[in-house]
Formats: C-alpha cells, sequence, structure tokens
C-alpha cells in the first residue's frame, strides 16, 4: 500500500547541452541586478563570468560578481557576501558553480533579504535559530559540477568559523526559482572532483531511499539515480570530455536532488557534515570514507532497500528473494567496488581527521545534525557514530 507522503519542490529546471545561453530571459522575471556568486576567481579566469554578464546583459538585467567563498562557505563570507550584494543593489542571486557557490548564494540571499547576519538563520541547534521567510531574494542556480543537488534542494551547508560547525539551513523560501544544468559547463571538471561529487549523487540516492521521509515519488528518482551512477561515473571519471556521460550525471544529480528536497539525508550525511566542519575535508570523499560502514549499520532496518541498491547499481532488477547473489553485504560489496573504482577509497585518517576528532565530530552530529539521524531508520548514538567513525579511519 502506498503511504501517505508530502512532496514540494518548487523549481524551475532548465536541462541541456548549451542551455546556459537561455539564463537572461529566467533571470529578468526576478530581478533586474544579479550577483554572481562563485568559489574563488576561476570562472572570471576561464572567461565563464564575462560570458554570463553578456547573456544577462542581453536581457537587460545588470550583473556584479563576488567570489571571496570557500568551498565549505563560511559564515562570515556569506556576511561579507551580502554586504557586497547591499551597496551593489541586488535583487536576484546567481549561484555559478558546485554546492558551495549555489548554497553561498543562498545564504547571501536570505541574510540579503531579512537584513540579518546569516548565523541568525542557520539551525545550530540553539535556541532563537530562526527560518528563512518570503524576504528570501530570488535564487537562480546554475550547476557546473554533477553532485551537490543544490539546484534543487532549499539547502545551504554553511560553517561557523568560531565554533567549527556546519549546518544545514533551508525553508520553503530558499529553493533556487531556477535551476541551469547546462551538461557543457562539466567537460572541464577534473576526474577527481568528478568522482567526489558523483559519488555525492550515489549517497544522496542511497540516503534519501532509505529515509525515514522516504516516498513512492522518491524512490523512484532514486532508483533511476543509482543506476545512473553505476552506468556513468566510471566513464565521466575515465573521460571528462564524455557528454554523454556528464549529461547523464548532471540528470541523476537532478534527480537525487528532488529527492533530497523532500525525503532529505540520512546517518552518512550527518555525520559527514561534522567531519567537513571539524576538519575541512572534501564533502565526496568523507562520504566515500563512511558510506559502506553506515550501510552496514543501517541495512538490517530496511534490508530490501539496502539489497536493491547493490542491484540498482549493476543495473539488474530489483531483488525478490534472499540468496548469495543478493545480500545486503554484496550491496556494500558493489559501492566499495565503486569507490574503488573511481579512486575515492581515501579513510578518514588521510583527509586530516584525527581520531582526538571523534568527540567533537560527534557531538556536532548530535546537536544540530539530529534531523538527519532521525530520518534514519536505525537510530544511532554517540557511541555508535564514534565507531562509524573509527570503521572509517
Ligand atoms: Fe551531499
Amino acid at each position: 500500500m502506498i503511504k501517505n507522503f508530502d512532496y514540494f519542490v518548487p523549481v524551475k529546471v532548465i536541462f541541456g547541452a548549451g542551455r546556459l545561453e537561455d539564463t537572461g530571459t529566467y533571470v529578468k522575471e526576478y530581478g533586474k541586478k544579479a550577483l554572481i556568486v562563485t568559489t574563488g576567481p576561476f570562472f572570471k579566469e576561464t572567461g565563464l563570468v564575462d560570458r554570463l554578464m553578456k547573456i544577462l546583459a542581453k536581457s537587460g538585467v545588470e550583473s556584479a560578481h563576488y567570489y571571496d567563498i570557500s568551498p565549505n562557505p563560511l559564515s562570515t563570507q556569506v556576511d561579507a557576501g551580502a554586504q557586497f550584494g547591499r551597496e551593489f543593489g541586488c535583487d536576484v542571486l546567481i549561484g555559478l558553480g558546485g554546492g558551495s557557490a549555489i548554497d553561498a548564494a543562498k545564504g547571501i540571499a536570505v541574510a540579503i533579504g531579512h537584513n540579518a547576519p546569516i548565523w541568525d538563520y542557520c539551525p545550530s541547534g540553539d535556541p532563537g535559530d530562526l527560518t528563512a521567510t518570503s524576504k528570501t531574494l530570488p535564487i537562480i542556480a546554475i550547476t557546473t559540477t554533477s553532485g551537490t543537488g543544490s539546484h534543487i534542494t532549499p539547502y545551504a551547508v554553511i560553517t561557523n568559523p568560531e565554533t567549527k560547525e556546519k549546518p544545514g539551513l533551508g525553508s520553503d523560501y530558499t529553493f533556487p526559482k531556477v535551476a541551469i544544468v547546462d551538461p557543457e559547463l562539466m567537460l572541464s571538471v577534473p576526474p577527481k572532483i568528478t568522482a567526489a561529487t558523483g559519488f555525492d549523487i550515489l549517497a544522496h540516492s542511497i540516503e534519501a531511499y532509505t529515509s525515514e521521509k522516504s516516498s513512492p515519488i522518491t524512490d523512484k528518482m532514486c532508483e533511476e539515480a543509482i543506476r545512473i551512477v553505476g552506468r556513468y561515473l566510471r566513464r565521466a571519471v575515465e573521460n571528462g570530455g564524455d557528454l554523454e556521460a556528464r549529461t547523464a550525471l548532471a540528470y541523476a544529480d537532478t534527480l537525487a536532488g528532488f529527492s533530497i528536497a523532500v525525503a532529505v539525508i540520512t546517518l552518512c550525511h550527518s555525520i559527514s557534515h561534522a567531519v567537513g566542519g571539524v576538519c575541512e575535508t572534501v564533502h565526496g570523499e568523507t562520504l566515500a570514507a563512511m558510506t559502506p560502514h553506515t550501510m552496514r549499520y543501517s541495512m538490517k532496518f530496511c534490508p530490501e532497500k539496502y539489497k536493491n541498491i547493490g542491484l540498482f547499481l549493476r543495473d539488474e532488477c530489483c531483488c525478490e528473494e534472499t540468496d548469495d547473489d543478493c545480500s545486503l553485504e554484496a550491496s556494500v560489496k558493489e559501492v566499495e567496488k565503486l569507490i574503488n573504482d573511481i579512486g575515492m577509497n581515501i579513510p578518514l585518517s588521510k583527509q586530516g581527521v584525527k581520531e582526538s576528532d571523534f568527540e567533537e565530530i560527534a557531538n556536532g552530529t548530535i546537536k544540530y545534525m539530529a534531523g538527519g539521524l532521525d530520518n534514519d531508520l536505525r537510530k544511532a548514538s554517540k557511541d555508535d557514530i564514534i565507531d562509524i567513525l573509527k570503521k572509517s579511519f
């Protein structure tokens, strides 16, 4: 029987090679002065920012560029970006890049709209956390990697450099109005970033698929996203110029984004946010180190779905009976095989994490990622989290 569910993801998706050229048509519906946000000056140097500014100008949209954003966007950087945007008089935000740029654009849209520091709107687990309202400026997402799903979700992950907390803010008002998904922009992404972001697609799909908030709609999207990752991620890592593989992964990233926007994430993302907050690790690498262990931890609480993950990765049908080839452990092994094949077998000890960080990571997970922990069908305790960190070390 189909269970009760809610589904609300109000994002217009403009998908396909060359679609960047259409950006102005959509941006002009929301504003006349756009602030383009990127992480660092890279896209200015490659000419992509100038190209986008020209596209916007053709639709009568003036634009400015803000790039002082790091790969794990800091609340201080978002506040400085908001100040820059206020002085420019921006009325619409464009996040151009991977998840960090899009998240930073969302953060700036909230900070300008509410005329407040962004940390007031980050759910750090403290009393007094605020939620973004309709005052949030409109956000346009132009994604240049495949993996974070941020072009579809309302979430923005912001790190507080003082407390080293890395929560995700989000409300019905922080969804991008429009997501431009142009696979041509992804052709030059280097193999290591392709692998790390590509693994993020898989982690989103596994977690949304097995989440307490999963629904029939998100299940179907997760299933397809996992199949596409199995078919195309190795190809894209091997040959970044493979437009068919890039397009397929961009689609899988979009499907996984539509899934986590509603079914959210579970245990692995919850811990990995805290790892990233304390140790500034690369999100996809941290997920790859921990996913096999979080799968083993939770799989008996949702065995059919966990068995299917390995089958979808091999592009086979759903499992109906339990046998040797269709076991839970075989599913984890299939994920581990992919991790090895794409060069993501990097234990936490090689990502700058120290055993002495475990306590702070576990405390952070419980303090501000409690919602994600609760979405996992097996509810992890602090000891469980430390045990998973040890196994991933
Ligand atoms: Fe992620």
